[in-house]
């Protein structure tokens, strides 16, 4: 990798990747996106991440299924999990005051712009991945599997490898819609519709998995269903967000 990459660039050209050529991700490639991830900023530098690279077999077929059945948790050549971690510093700080529900928040983000600082760093790479939430859907089970202990817990896969294959870009809502100056602005519908039948076009022309669907179509679905109610009580049970 001698040519000079625009980071940029890298970031406008982002897309999930879901399949990978059947070639193992080098350990100094590795390195170098672990570097990035960990060089990310972090809460009052309270270093609450960990992640956890799942490389045995029957530990990815088991995190598969409780993904969701996403096989590419097991087929990726690499799957990495991010945790929040307040059980170091506590160790270190005996008397530290965990369970607030702010510091729950804190590392959420922070394993959000770890997790963001990897996906940057393996597409500058040329490689391509896809961020897993689903596996909190077993959030408990992923979490024995991997023997997390109190004051540890899993929050997002990350799923990577040489790209097999890319999906074109996906469109985002207008800036128009997202980007305000100095007070909130209600959205404009108009602009909201003509996004949406610009996504209609986008899933009714795209390469693989064509469909007739629209993006408020898609949104609609997932806001009305439940969410994942189990995750409240084990977030609690790990001694997260107890106040
Ligand atoms: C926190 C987070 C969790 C996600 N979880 C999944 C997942 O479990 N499975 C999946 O296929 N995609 C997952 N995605 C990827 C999104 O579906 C994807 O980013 C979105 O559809 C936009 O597509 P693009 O990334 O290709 O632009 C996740 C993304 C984020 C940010």
């Amino acid at each position: 990798m001698s040519e000079m990459i625009n980071l940029g660039d890298v970031l406008r050209s982002h897309v999930s990747v879901r399949e990978f050529e059947n070639r193992p991700v080098e350990k100094d490639v590795r390195d170098r996106i672990l570097t990035a991830a960990f060089a990310a900023s972090s809460t009052c530098f309270l270093q609450l991440i960990d992640v956890i690279r799942v490389t045995d077999p029957e530990k990815r077929q088991a995190l598969m299924h409780l993904s969701g059945e996403q096989s590419h948790v097991a087929a990726a050549p690499e799957f990495w999990v991010f945790c929040a971690d307040y059980r170091r510093d506590a160790q270190l700080v005996p008397e530290a005051d965990l369970g607030w529900t702010e510091q729950l928040v804190a590392s959420c983000l922070d394993a959000g712009i770890c997790a963001q600082s990897a996906m940057a760093a393996l597409e500058a790479e040329g490689l391509g991945g896809v961020f897993v939430g689903g596996l909190r859907n077993g959030i408990e089970e992923v979490d024995k599997l991997l023997q997390l202990p109190q004051h540890v817990v899993p929050l997002l896969g990350l799923s990577f490898g040489y790209p097999a294959y890319k999906n074109e870009l996906k469109p985002r809502l207008p800036q128009a819609v997202t980007v305000m100056e100095n007070n909130y602005c209600e959205v404009n519908p108009e602009t909201i519709a003509d996004y949406d039948a610009r996504m209609r076009e986008y899933f009714a022309s795209r390469s693989r998995n064509p469909r007739e669907d629209t993006w408020i179509n898609g949104i609609s679905g997932i806001l009305k269903r439940e969410r994942r109610p189990f995750v409240r009580e084990f977030l609690q049970k790990k001694g997260f967000a107890v106040k």
